[in-house]
């Protein structure tokens, strides 16, 4: 978690403006507490976001080259005093972080003993008084960064700067992201690109184990070793502007309402409707091995693991392989059975979720093939997978995700039709999901019309405190969802069931004040799902059902319908999480609450 973002410039650009102005774009990543170092005027940090520090810089706090920080809270509580930058004992080694120094206890103990003051409770601290106590050496600032990082074990992007030479900023990446960004006599370092954007699109990203010195006329990177690597910059083509909110209130409701879009660009140059085929260019190079793959495992963390669970109804049914999904967090403690003739396929919206690239790497450690379907470009995952899918849905602000798992289905359609052609799926069949996947966006749109009304069922719910989400086979992930949207945007109760497992348990909760969601397309699931809602009104609970458009039948029994178009069942989640997502996002809206922020989440989950 956290954003970092450090800048050098030769002259002309201010840059504590530049330093607050990027941060804004990295708030989604942390907004626990942030802060500022300018060497030529020192440090000002404070709890809360962006605002709150601007709120308490000083005018003439001016100077040409500094770091900054957001911070999501792992050690330490979200005060002042834990806000980074941090110091050593002198105030002239400065550092910020995103990540975890898991012996930071042991090395706070030993620079302890050698005369070093701790500030705070940071583990973050320690790499501060680590560069210093290697500077009294003679080594110089650069080798003295470089053998402080060789002590420290963990995850890190960091930013390190030094008083004496205030020109010159080193970034080191273990586990999180760096991305170094290369103007004309100004050098910056950030967590993800989009505080450099405005500046330059040339960005350089780090790898694991590498280290970066900038200055304002030259940028050099190297291995913990001190080895020189030499790496081409990337033009990033996607606009800052991307990044704004359109118009909406909340990026979270933007997000819903590009669908439409999403769709279309995830779809964009992959469909071949009249053979009923898919062209995937991202794994061209792996055509052969996927060939041979005899089993895939799904790994993600939340949204993405329900994304994961209707891709394996999809690939299942229509390519005919086994499918396993795991949750990241698991996967890599629970030694897996996988071989050169398993692919490990993640999903990931940032492609930086920690516990999904680990997962990635204990799959490539026994030898599996390992796909992504991610959403940034350049992201780790997508950088250490064999090859992959990108969503090309545009970046994603909302700490809620919406319109990735939009995206995430349609290309694990798009890779269903791809492996399915591969594996004896006829041309009809393929043409069938094409021609509907084509469809999709113009549905999406009609459905998205009637967003008031749901904003209007969000009202007349607002005091339940619990809700039940039922669904089965395909829509069994989308009521998952549904629950998290409701649970992550509203902090209320929500919980998603099969609605064929309601009888095991569930169902002793219903009664008037516990109102259940029921997903009740018309599918081969309907008329057990039509019996499930008749259970819930004999017990006077109250029913809003996801209906297909021109079922009049259910809105005689349920209290309330959100229709949605009808399309092919595979297709049917990417239409009907979207009214769970208005859902969501109106309710808690209804309640004041920070919809784009939710408390205690970051949008990009860098730690295990
Ligand atoms: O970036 P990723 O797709 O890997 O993120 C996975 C989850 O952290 C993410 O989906 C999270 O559950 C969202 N808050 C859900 O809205």
């Amino acid at each position: 978690m956290c954003g970092i973002f450090a800048y050098t410039g030769k002259k002309g650009k201010n840059a504590s403006g530049v330093l607050l102005k990027g941060l804004l774009s990295l708030e989604y990543r942390g907004y626990d507490s942030a802060g500022i170092y300018l060497p030529e005027r020192g440090s000002v940090k404070t709890p809360g976001a962006v605002a709150e520090l601007r709120k308490k810089i000083p005018k003439d706090f001016k100077g040409k080259s500094g770091i900054a920080h957001l911070r999501w809270a792992t050690h330490g509580e979200p005060t002042e005093k834990n806000a980074h930058p941090h110091a050593d004992c002198e105030g002239e080694v400065w550092v910020v972080h995103n990540g975890i120094i898991e012996n930071f206890r042991e090395l706070k103990e030993k620079l302890g003993q050698r005369g070093h003051k701790f500030k705070s409770d940071s583990d973050t601290e320690v790499i501060a008084h680590l560069v210093e106590e290697h500077l009294t050496t003679g080594i110089g600032f650069e080798k003295a960064a470089l053998a402080a990082l060789n002590d420290i074990r963990g995850t890190y992007g960091i930013a390190l700067q030094y008083k004496k030479e205030p020109d010159r900023i080193i970034a080191a990446r273990m586990g999180s992201p760096i991305v170094l960004g290369l103007g004309a006599g100004e050098h910056f370092i950030a967590s993800d690109p989009s505080p450099i954007l405005p500046h330059t699109r040339k960005v350089v990203f780090l790898e694991d184990g590498e280290v970066a010195v900038i200055t304002p006329e030259k940028h050099r990177i190297f291995k913990l070793d001190a080895t020189d690597v030499k790496r081409k910059a990337t033009k990033i083509d996607w606009s800052a502007e991307e990044a704004q909110k359109g118009g909406y209130e909340h990026f979270m409701l933007k997000e819903i309402m590009e669908g439409p879009e999403v769709i279309e660009n995830t779809l964009r140059g992959r469909l071949i409707p009249a053979k009923g085929l898919a062209k995937l260019g991202g794994l061209e190079g792996v055509t052969k091995q996927l060939e041979k793959i005899e089993r895939i495992i799904i790994v993600a963390c939340g949204t993405a693991y329900y994304a994961g669970l209707v891709g394996e109804y999809m690939l299942e049914e229509h390519a005919g392989i086994p499918v396993e999904v795991e949750l990241g967090s698991e996967f890599r403690y629970r030694k897996p059975v996988v071989n050169e003739r398993t692919a490990v396929l993640a999903i990931s919206q940032s492609g930086e979720t920690l516990d999904t690239l680990e997962a990635v790497r204990e799959g490539k450690r026994r030898g599996a093939l390992t796909l992504g379907i991610v959403n940034a470009v350049g992201s780790t995952i997508a950088r250490e997978t064999d090859a992959g899918v990108y969503n090309h849905a545009g970046p994603e602000i909302g700490v809620a995700s919406t319109k990735a798992f939009i995206s995430q289905l349609t290309a694990l359609a798009l890779l269903t039709l791809f492996l399915g052609r591969q594996r004896g799926m006829t041309a009809q069949e393929g043409k069938k999901i094409a021609k509907e996947l084509q469809a999709l966006p113009a549905k999406l749109a009609k459905l998205l019309e009637r967003k008031e009304g749901i904003a209007s069922l969000a009202r007349k719910y607002s005091d339940s405190r619990d809700f039940l989400f039922l669904g089965r086979r395909y829509n069994l992930p989308v009521a998952f969802e549904g629950a998290l949207k409701l649970k992550e945007v509203s902090y209320i109760h929500a919980e998603g069931c099969g609605a064929g497992e309601m009888k095991h348990g569930p169902i002793a909760m219903i009664d008037e004040k516990f109102p259940t969601m029921a997903i009740a397309t018309k599918d081969s699931m309907y008329e057990k799902l039509i019996s499930n809602i008749h259970e819930i009104k004999a017990r006077k609970g109250h029913v809003i059902a996801v209906a297909t458009e021109g079922d009049k039948e259910i809105a005689k029994l349920v209290d309330d319908v959100m229709y949605v178009p009808e399309t092919l069942e595979m297709l049917s989640p990417i239409l009907n999480v979207v009214p769970l997502q208005l859902f969501a996002y109106y309710f808690a809206k209804g309640k004041g609450l920070n919809v784009d922020r939710p408390r205690n989440l970051a949008k990009s989950v860098t730690v295990e």
